[in-house]
């Protein structure tokens, strides 16, 4: 697998009813993690049900330019890394630019060899997005942090247990943090952590490496530090995110999908809120059937960190309340500026309302018009290829290419489920 940089486009015919049972990947927000942390021992490390996604192959190249050795097997959706000989700790600014979860290697990094050097993290353009919870942190942890004109200058001795309150719960940032803890001397508690499903993934896959970790999934994180850390073999919690995208995809074009390796409890703040649109969905063991026989009802979603509404399915669920009787409410709490698509949804004929940066308001029903839209980021592709499945005519998504950092092969699974749609 290769970095593409190539300008995709994908092409839909709307209308198609979607009707099947499609298998659910690991999620690329807990991979990244994963991998990072394995820079936390000179042990091999193996991870299973990793997603073939461009963002696991920059971090892989980021791994290997750091001194690891990584091979990442694309038969068997697996990654092993050694990071025996690490020999630079600057992650190479060109692939530091392309994501934000690369910035999760500076906390390994300094816990484990007292150094780490880097640009601001780049990644989806979605509002304000710094680091300085992270940043505030490590020197909480007694490393001396330096901002200079092109990032940060990390370094320290042992890193110290210590109490750490984040102003907000970030989600990488609580990341970054609890694998830094893990090596620190003493005890660190994390207040106000974040609780997604993947920082709990992350916390287990530690804990399998020897880390001494408790109150994983609530806002108050304690750490033992312990001295050395050993691999791991684990797996990648299954993708809440291309679930809950082919659930909206279900549901909006009145179809029946079976989704397989799911997980009941990270799809809660979802599932909720397509009953309350209308929408069926049943469950028996890791399997979550979604069907939409009746219409749509308007809905009111608050994207907030977990269990709140998952900002990353935003987008998405606004192409749901496009179809949806009423008028509708958006109000992403997360990002300061998630609502840009609007104005693609708008051009094929959504009526939405900004009232600010945060808040839209959806009237619907409406007979969405294909046309040419552009995506944005990783999230907004996916809403426009949503769009596309129930529009008039054909949808042509410019800038496809974001769609491959986050979902592996979304385009063949809804294909396979009956949509007409293809890569131009
Ligand atoms: N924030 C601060 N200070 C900080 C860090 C964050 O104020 O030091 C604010 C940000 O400005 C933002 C909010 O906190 O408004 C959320 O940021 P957070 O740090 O929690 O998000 P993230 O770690 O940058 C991860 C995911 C995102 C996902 C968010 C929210 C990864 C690699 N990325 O980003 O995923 O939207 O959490 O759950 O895990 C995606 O997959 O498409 C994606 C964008």
């Amino acid at each position: 697998m290769a970095i593409t940089t190539a300008t995709e486009r994908i092409r839909t015919i709307g209308g198609r009813v979607l009707r099947g049972r499609v298998a659910i990947g690991g999620a690329k927000n807990a991979a990244l993690p994963a991998m990072a942390a394995a820079l936390l021992t000179e042990e091999e490390c193996v991870l299973e049900n990793v997603p073939l996604l461009e963002d696991v192959v920059v971090m892989t190249e980021l791994l290997r330019a750091l001194g690891a050795e990584v091979d990442l097997d694309t038969e068997r959706h697996r990654v092993r890394i050694r990071a025996a000989d690490i020999e630079s700790f600057e992650p190479p600014p060109e692939l530091v630019a392309r994501m934000r979860a690369s910035f999760l290697v500076t906390g390994p990094l300094l816990a484990r060899f007292g150094r780490a050097r880097s640009i601001p993290p780049g990644g989806c353009q979605l509002g304000s997005r710094p680091v300085d919870v992270d940043l505030r942190g490590f020197r909480k942890f007694g490393a001396q942090v330096e901002v200079t004109e092109s990032g940060f200058e990390l370094r320290s001795g042992r890193l110290r247990g210590c109490e750490i309150y984040m102003d907000y719960p970030s989600h990488t940032g609580t990341e970054n943090l609890l694998m830094a803890a893990c090596l620190a001397q003493g005890t660190t508690t994390i207040l106000n952590a974040a609780a997604e499903p993947e920082i709990v993934n992350l916390g287990q896959i530690l804990q399998d490496m020897g880390a001494r970790i408790n109150g994983l999934g609530t806002s108050r994180i304690v750490v033992q530090g312990v001295d050395r850390l050993r691999g791991y073999r684990a797996s990648v919690l299954p993708d809440r995110l291309e679930a809950g995208t082919l659930a909206i995809a279900a549901a909006i074009t009145h179809g029946e999908v079976i989704l397989d390796h799911v997980r009941e409890a990270d799809m809660a703040p979802l599932t909720h809120k397509l009953r309350e649109a209308g929408a069926e969905v049943w469950w028996s063991e890791s399997s979550m059937l979604v069907r939409a026989p009746g219409p749509l009802y308007a809905t009111e979603i608050q994207a907030l960190p977990f269990p709140g509404f998952p900002t990353d399915l935003q987008a998405a669920f606004a192409v749901l309340m496009t179809q949806a009787q009423g008028r509708s409410r958006i109000f992403e709490r997360v990002f300061n500026d998630r609502l840009r698509y609007t104005s693609e949804l708008q051009r094929m004929g959504a009526r939405i309302e900004l009232i600010d940066r945060q808040q839209a308001i959806i009237e619907g029903p409406v007979k969405l018009q294909g046309t040419a839209v552009r995506a944005l980021d990783i999230r907004s592709g996916a809403c426009l290829v949503l769009a596309g499945l129930v529009a008039e005519g054909e949808t042509i998504v410019l800038e496809a290419h974001h769609l491959r950092r986050g979902y592996e092969d979304l385009v063949g699974k809804l294909a396979a489920l009956g949509a007409d749609i293809h890569y131009a």
